[in-house]
């Protein structure tokens, strides 16, 4: 049986990791600054997560949620401290993806309402009501596509303000990415995210904080949304969660009512899978990761932009896009294949930077000096 090929990849096969260094199989050392895609929060096989997960599976490994799982509420706890949402409620799923989708039915059921705003160049996902949010008509297929979804220009105040005075009794949810990830790093504005707020407010629409990339600390705030200082209805969150483990959730505001059976699913939420999302939170609280991130992430992107021929630098914290002229556009690839450096990348020619909350200046010094030998090469 051959694989689904829908993946282009590398022709890397890496056997071993630590750190931000991962190694392949001819022991070629690499540098990891995209994280398998934002996914490795505290680095590869950080000693205390492997030991966590170790000691769970030889406990317990699962067990559906109809018994009572303590670690839940433990990781519950953690992240409610962390995020500073000790009263919001958490649903543990186990993507990005059902994050999004269990966000927008809990606004439906309780608004009663079918209409969700979402942006142009938004991802949120490849399930139904996830990807029809996606702005990607090409991921979008034909049983997916409804008419409930209203895409308007990212940061266009007018627009959502147009959209809200001719829809706004309709509108479930406005859904939206602080930093936009898949869409080549580009944030929503302090001021555009404070009126999403109050717009949903006095419409009585749900604020969807799409945290799946841009949250869990990344750029030095947990969820990113929260530098406009003002909070979201919901939070979907995943990626960073179980630093390679999968899990996803949602933490929802105290004005949600839960009723059994409202959401659900089989796996969300298993023992190990919260065993590795409790190492995650025990890591970033013990090294205060938050602070690295922040303060090695702005290093980075002033060093950056120091570059001249690097058109523009986007994002904060851990999160960062490097902006290429189209003559560059093989830069990303020379960075793997000759300095050995894993990045991301958006189209059509940005270099997405998405480590380990845990990297050292050391590590963006090493990026930064490779980084300017491909440009002068
Ligand atoms: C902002 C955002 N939302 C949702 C998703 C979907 O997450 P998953 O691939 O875990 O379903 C992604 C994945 O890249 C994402 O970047």
């Amino acid at each position: 049986m051959n694989l689904f090929n829908v993946y282009p990849i590398n022709p890397i096969n890496i056997v071993k990791a630590e750190g931000s260094t991962v190694w392949d199989a001819e022991g070629n050392e690499f540098l990891d600054l995209y994280g398998g895609h934002a996914v490795i929060s505290i680095g590869h096989t950080h000693p205390h997560y492997v030991k966590t997960i170790t000691e769970q599976l030889n406990n317990i490994g699962f067990y559906s949620n109809s018994i009572e799982i303590p670690i839940q509420k433990q990781l519950a706890q953690q992240l409610g401290e962390i995020s500073g949402k000790a009263d919001y409620t958490l649903f543990l799923c186990n993507s990005g993806a059902e994050a999004n989708e269990n966000a927008l039915k809990l606004a439906s059921f309780h608004t009663g309402r079918k209409k969700v705003i979402a942006f142009d160049k938004a991802f949120h996902g490849r399930t139904s009501l996830a990807v029809a949010a996606t702005d990607n008509p090409a991921i979008v297929a034909p049983v997916n596509q409804t008419d409930n979804i209203i895409f308007l220009p990212f940061n266009d105040e007018e627009a959502l303000l147009a959209a809200f005075a001719e829809y706004g009794d309709e509108i479930a949810a406005v859904i939206i990415e602080g930093i936009q990830g898949v869409g080549g790093i580009r944030e929503a504005s302090v001021s555009f995210l404070r009126l999403i707020r109050s717009l949903c407010d006095q419409y009585g629409s749900v604020y969807i904080a799409d945290s799946v990339q841009c949250g869990y600390g990344r750029t030095g705030d947990f969820y990113s949304h929260d530098y406009a200082q003002v909070e979201a209805d919901i939070y979907s969150m995943a990626k960073g969660m179980g630093n390679g483990f999968p899990i996803g959730g949602i933490a929802i505001a105290p004005k949600f009512k839960a009723s059994y059976g409202l959401l659900g699913t089989t796996f969300g939420g298993n023992h190990l899978a919260c065993a590795a999302a409790v190492a995650v939170l025990d890591i970033i609280k013990q090294d205060n990761l938050l602070a690295n991130a922040a303060s090695v992430g702005a290093y980075l992107i002033d060093e950056l932009k120091k570059f001249d021929k690097v058109q523009e630098v986007r994002g904060r914290g851990l999160m960062v896009g490097i902006d290429l002229p189209t003559e560059l556009a093989h830069v990303k690839k020379d960075l793997l294949l000759k300095n050995r450096i894993f990045t991301g990348e958006a189209k059509p020619n940005v270099i997405r930077i998405l480590p380990a909350l845990n990297i050292t200046k050391e590590i963006a010094d090493r990026f930064l000096t490779a980084l300017d030998e491909r440009l002068k090469a």
